[in-house]
């Protein structure tokens, strides 16, 4: 049976288990740094399934070793959302374990496609593609179709049709700038801006923005987990059933469409080689703006992405510095102070 590891065994990587092993879809590996969490939660999902008539093998670890062999390696470790962070804010907290998490699971399962998860959304997906040196279609970051699946169930909402009937489409960087697009957003093929009002489309689209931070505010303690498993567990269906599903997915834009060379938010068809194909939209000037906008803000944290790198790199440069022998003799000096300054 495929295999699919989740790294990260809280809340949204529990659901992102649930839902492929329930679907039996996958033999699932959950991996934390707390062992027993993992364990406790595959144990219970083996029981449950057993319930739903599923037959995946469910493990529970924090041993690398036994994600060996993954086809698709899930990332959702790191700490969520508290009321009044920005998913910007969790950028340093993240950095370094989600760094580890992906050179770690790379390792381990050299040809795996990549659905990244954790907060910052798309500086998270630069930084697995840029530890795991793996071409861009193997990183996928998870976060158009979550947002689109809100925007979804708010025009759902609104109109009083099922939610089912209703396709969304969220460009751009999961957050406070991601770019709702209602020309593109239908009911069974009917654009919304034929059924809704300017107005009310506006305030669903800011609504929709600000989707992951009013369940923060509500939870107190964390965010959103079963919208988000949902979604995640979408996409690593799409890959290992070579399902061609068009998503919104964060990826890289190639500096295709005009955009800086990060992640984000684009159209793309996702299969069993991860992202198959990047769509490219007729986008009016607002839209191709406001797709821009969120680009270059995540540009500017992935410079400061860089710049945390570098500056947590530094001690231990210092310390080698310092390790290294000193005094060289008086005929080696300028070679000494050459290799330094090079340094
Ligand atoms: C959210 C988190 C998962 O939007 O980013 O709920």
């Amino acid at each position: 049976m495929t295999k699919v590891s989740i790294i990260g065994a809280g809340n949204v990587g529990a659901t992102v288990a649930q839902y492929l092993a329930t679907k039996n879809l996958c033999d699932v590996v959950m991996l934390d740094i707390n062992e027993g969490a993992a364990k406790g939660k595959a144990l219970d999902l083996t029981q449950a399934i057993a319930l739903t008539g599923g037959s995946a093998k469910i493990t529970g670890t924090s041993d690398y070793k036994d994600t060996a062999g993954s086809q698709v390696i899930v990332i959702t470790a790191g700490s969520p959302r508290k009321p009044g962070m920005s998913r910007d804010d969790l950028l340093k907290i993240n950095a370094s374990i989600v760094a580890g998490a992906a050179r770690q699971s790379h390792r381990h399962s050299p040809n795996a496609i990549f659905v990244v998860v954790s907060n910052p959304l798309d500086i998270m997906a630069y930084l697995v593609w840029k530890e795991t040196g793996v071409s861009t279609s193997r990183v996928i970051g998870m976060a158009g179709v979550l947002d689109s699946a809100r925007f979804q169930s708010f025009i759902a909402e609104e109109l009083k049709v099922s939610a089912e009937d209703v396709r969304a489409m969220v460009l751009g960087g999961h957050g406070d700038l991601m770019v709702p697009l209602p020309r593109f957003s239908t009911v069974n093929g009917v654009p919304i801006t034929e059924l809704i009002s300017k107005k009310k489309i506006d305030a669903m689209c800011k609504r929709t923005a600000n989707g992951g931070a009013e369940i923060v505010n509500h939870l107190k303690t964390g965010s959103a987990w079963y919208a988000p498993g949902a979604a995640t567990a979408a996409m690593v269906e799409a890959i290992i059933t070579g399902g061609r599903k068009l998503y919104p997915c964060s990826v890289h834009t190639g500096e295709k469409h005009g955009l800086p060379a990060v992640f984000t938010g684009l159209p793309v068809v996702i299969g069993k080689r991860g992202v198959e194909r990047v769509i490219k939209l007729k986008l009016n000037k607002d839209e191709i703006a406001a797709l821009q906008a969120s680009a270059k803000s995540i540009e500017e944290n992935v410079k400061r992405l860089n710049e945390l790198q570098a500056e947590a790199a530094k001690p231990a440069a210092e310390a080698a510095l310092s390790a290294a022998p000193a005094a060289p003799p008086a005929d080696a000096s300028t070679k000494a102070t050459d290799t330094s300054a090079k340094s």
